[in-house]
């Protein structure tokens, strides 16, 4: 009885992690196809990163943003075309200095934004710890401190 209660929860969450797996609007599923074109500098294993995971870009341009519409549209402008004013990632800047553009067609742009925003990145817990090691060698413990609470908060 328990055995099979058993087998029955690991079903519906394997069925469950496929149906989301699958959730990507067909946009978002071309979008994507673009996506290494970002990953190469927005990888979280890199040492040292050449630019911030998506999971924090993600979750601060759904922060600044009204709805979708809002999301796509101010993603694909900053990539098209990045600036000062328009960039919300200002650790990120601080660090590593502003984004080169992307000149892609603006609707491939859009379907990379609309990818962005529906997918789900795991927390870069790599990326965190890596990021406590440099902070430590540059004599930084306050940004060591900062990392370690989101590796305490998202990865422990
Ligand atoms: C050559 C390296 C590089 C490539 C390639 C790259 N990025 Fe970036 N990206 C960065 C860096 C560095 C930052 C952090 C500085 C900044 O915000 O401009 C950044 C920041 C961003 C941000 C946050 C901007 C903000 O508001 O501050 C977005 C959104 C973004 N990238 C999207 C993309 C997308 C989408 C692609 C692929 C089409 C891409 N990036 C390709 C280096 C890169």
């Amino acid at each position: 009885m328990l055995h099979s209660s058993i087998r029955c929860g690991l079903a519906l969450t394997l069925l469950l992690a496929s149906v989301h797996s699958q959730a990507l609007s067909p946009e978002a599923l071309e979008g994507k196809a673009f996506y290494p074109a970002c990953h190469v500098c927005h990888n979280p294993q890199m040492d040292p990163p050449l630019g911030p995971p998506m999971w924090g870009v993600q979750r601060r341009y759904r922060n600044a943003t009204l709805d979708e519409e809002d999301f796509i549209e101010r993603m694909a402008g900053f990539v098209r075309a990045p600036s000062l004013e328009q960039a919300i990632h200002d650790e990120a800047l601080r660090q590593l200095g502003l984004m080169p553009p992307m000149p892609l067609p603006d609707e491939m742009l859009r379907k990379i934004a609309r990818y962005i925003l529906e997918e789900t990145f795991a927390p870069p817990c790599a990326h965190w710890e890596i990021a406590v090691k440099r902070a430590l060698a540059q004599g930084d413990p306050a940004h060591a401190e900062k990392d370690r609470n989101m590796l305490n908060r998202f990865c422990r």
